[in-house]
């Protein structure tokens, strides 16, 4: 087994072997710029991790990881214009540089490239990570959704939150590790509890994200932060925070979910003061710890050899800890 950054090269190698028509200029310009700016990469590199760890060639498995991270791109886009989000890998998003229109429609190719990138795998898996693929986008796109209609509800659940960030996030991870598991023709056994342990990363991953969306370091984070309190998004630290405030913190809480965007600033620096007078920084990290530990208790009923499950532990102790 190799390190993440052997699988890192493979797929950056990949992106950079992408060939972009070069007219018109405004469609495949913000494409090119998006995928020239790097990124973690997580999803594919779990995609050759898996397809190795389960015995098969990851070479095999280079337009499946591809074409994810193509697909991953394309929300980002999109994900960026319904945020409002200005900054994303440390440089302006694309409706910011370019504008809404373009990120739109710029996405739309994104998500065929990608579609047509993963439809090179080979013929005898064709359907099985076809419709993996297009199981997983329409999830994807149902988790984005709730996002959206939880910003206006105010009774959101934990139990809801987290089904929402299973559906925008973690199911693209546990694509990522399945579609591996399928090139390598895995049994189903494995296959599903790879995707289960991915799911399960998932959900730590996005309460890590949500987590450093308030106490990230822009700089480093290569977002701004306190977009999430500005946008009033049901995260897990708002839903708690609403649920745990008593007293003056409640009052002012509740009058900041209703202030004007005007406030934005004030608003982000109150709401943190008020998640960390309620010990959510904690209750956060234990949350985080707790899902990757599902994580991992899944990862060990996979057969793999051990040097395999411990490159995988080494990932998901990454990405928990992750600053960026
Ligand atoms: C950002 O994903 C969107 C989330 C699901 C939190 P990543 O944190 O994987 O973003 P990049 O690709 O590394 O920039
Ligand atoms: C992103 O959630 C999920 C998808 C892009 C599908 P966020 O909105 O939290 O992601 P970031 O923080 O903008 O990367
Ligand atoms: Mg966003
Ligand atoms: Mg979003
Ligand atoms: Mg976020």
């Amino acid at each position: 087994m190799q390190n993440y950054n052997h699988y890192l090269n493979l797929i950056n190698e990949a992106i950079g072997n992408i060939k972009y028509p070069e007219q018109p200029a405004q469609l495949y310009a913000p494409i090119a710029y998006t995928m020239s700016l790097g990124g973690k990469r997580i999803r594919p590199v779990l995609t050759l991790m898996t397809c190795e760890a389960m015995g098969g060639d990851p070479s095999h498995a280079i337009n499946a990881a591809l074409g994810i991270e193509l697909f991953h791109n394309f929300t980002l886009l999109h994900d960026d214009v319904m945020d409002r989000a200005l900054v994303r890998r440390g440089k302006p998003t694309v409706h910011v540089k370019w504008n809404d229109n373009v990120a739109i429609l710029s996405g739309d190719a994104m998500l065929t490239m990608a579609t047509q990138i993963v439809s090179r795998v080979d013929d005898d898996l064709l359907r099985p990570i076809l419709d993996l693929f297009n199981t997983t986008a329409m999830e994807i796109y149902e988790g984005q959704q709730w996002d959206m209609d939880f910003e206006q509800r105010s009774d959101v659940t934990v139990d809801e939150y987290i089904n929402m960030i299973r559906l925008k996030t973690s199911v693209l991870l546990g694509c990522a590790c399945k579609a591996g598991a399928i090139v390598a023709h895995a049994d189903e056994r494995n296959a599903s509890l790879i995707y289960n342990m991915a799911v399960n990363l998932g959900l730590a991953f996005q309460l890590q994200d949500d987590y450093l969306d308030v106490w990230g370091d822009p700089a480093t984070f290569g977002k701004e932060t306190g977009g999430d309190i500005s946008n009033n998004k049901k995260t897990f630290l708002l839903i708690n925070a609403m649920n745990r405030a008593t007293g003056d913190d409640a009052t002012e809480l509740e009058q900041w979910l209703n202030i004007d965007e005007s406030f934005h600033e004030q608003k982000i620096a109150a709401v943190t003061a008020i998640y960390e007078r309620l010990g959510l920084k904690e209750l956060s990290r234990q949350a985080i710890e707790d899902y990757s530990q599902r994580a991992i208790n899944l990862l060990a009923q996979v057969d793999m050899s051990d040097d395999a499950r411990q490159a995988f532990q080494a990932l998901i102790a990454k990405l928990i800890n992750r600053e960026k």
